[in-house]
């Protein structure tokens, strides 16, 4: 997979710089925004929305493989299917967990300092992630399925469902990309999306970053991740060093027929 920048706006940091408090008119000191396969859009502004885009990478990701290994996996083949059976797991564990952080911490925060305009585009985002959350569970439920019986039908139906949820996703991806980021860099300040940001992250454990870092890192180009990477702290890098080799083998495991 291949992943690139979008051109540096002019007066952008340098490469590798740290993800800077930029003020909100001084567009001088704006940062390069990050920008990968898939990705829509990447509204200019003073925040970094680089870990958003990297999630969002993530996901698009992840559907695509779904879609090619649930036509290429054997129907009788249990042991490939109980190992994407876990992999939707995660997945969905992640999708989830992104959904809530931006439905409690931050679609509220833009609402209350945004026009009524604005306030259109914040509810219809919470609309979209309630549309997205009955397909997954149904593409859970077919593949926990497949995991116990070789059954035709349900492969065939669980082919459509990962389809549309993978139609469902982009498109909503694609409208937070384009305007409730576009929002985002109008409304807020980096000083202020760091905060947002702490607010999220409060709580987390070593056993989800664990799980979710090399789930982030995956499939970036060297390029890509190591400008990622050498922003974040430390135990993130370490993190990463020790768990990356076994995600992508057990990933290859996983979506060995795809
Ligand atoms: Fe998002």
């Amino acid at each position: 997979m291949t992943a690139q920048d979008s051109p540096a706006p002019e007066g952008a940091a340098p490469e590798g710089a740290a993800p800077d408090r930029a003020p909100r008119d001084d567009r001088a000191a704006w940062p390069r925004q990050l920008r990968l396969p898939g990705q829509a859009a990447a509204p200019d502004g003073p925040v970094d929305m680089r870990m958003m885009y990297l999630m969002h990478h993530g996901f698009r990701r992840d559907l695509d493989a779904f879609a090619a290994a649930v036509r290429a996996t054997p129907v009788a083949d249990r042991r490939a299917w109980r190992l994407l059976t876990e992999r939707w797991d995660l997945f969905a564990t992640v999708l989830h967990h992104h959904h809530t952080a931006e439905d409690e911490h931050v679609w509220p925060a833009l609402v209350s300092l945004g026009a009524a305009d604005d306030v259109v585009v914040l509810e219809a985002m919470a609309a979209e992630h309630d549309e997205i959350d009955p397909l997954l569970e149904s593409c859970a439920a077919g593949f926990r399925r497949l995991a116990d019986r070789a059954d035709e039908d349900t492969r065939a139906a669980l082919a459509v469902r990962v389809c549309a949820a993978r139609e469902s996703l982009r498109r909503h991806l694609g409208h937070e990309e384009t305007a409730a980021i576009a929002i985002v860099q109008r409304l807020v300040d980096a000083e202020q999306w760091a905060a947002i940001e702490e607010e999220i992250g409060r709580g987390g454990t070593l056993r989800e970053a664990v799980r979710v870092v090399p789930w982030v890192g995956h499939g970036l180009t060297r390029e890509v991740r190591e400008r990622v990477f050498h922003d974040l702290e430390a135990p993130v890098r370490v993190i990463w060093r020790l768990t990356h080799r076994r995600f992508a083998r057990r990933e290859a495991r996983v979506f060995r027929y795809a």
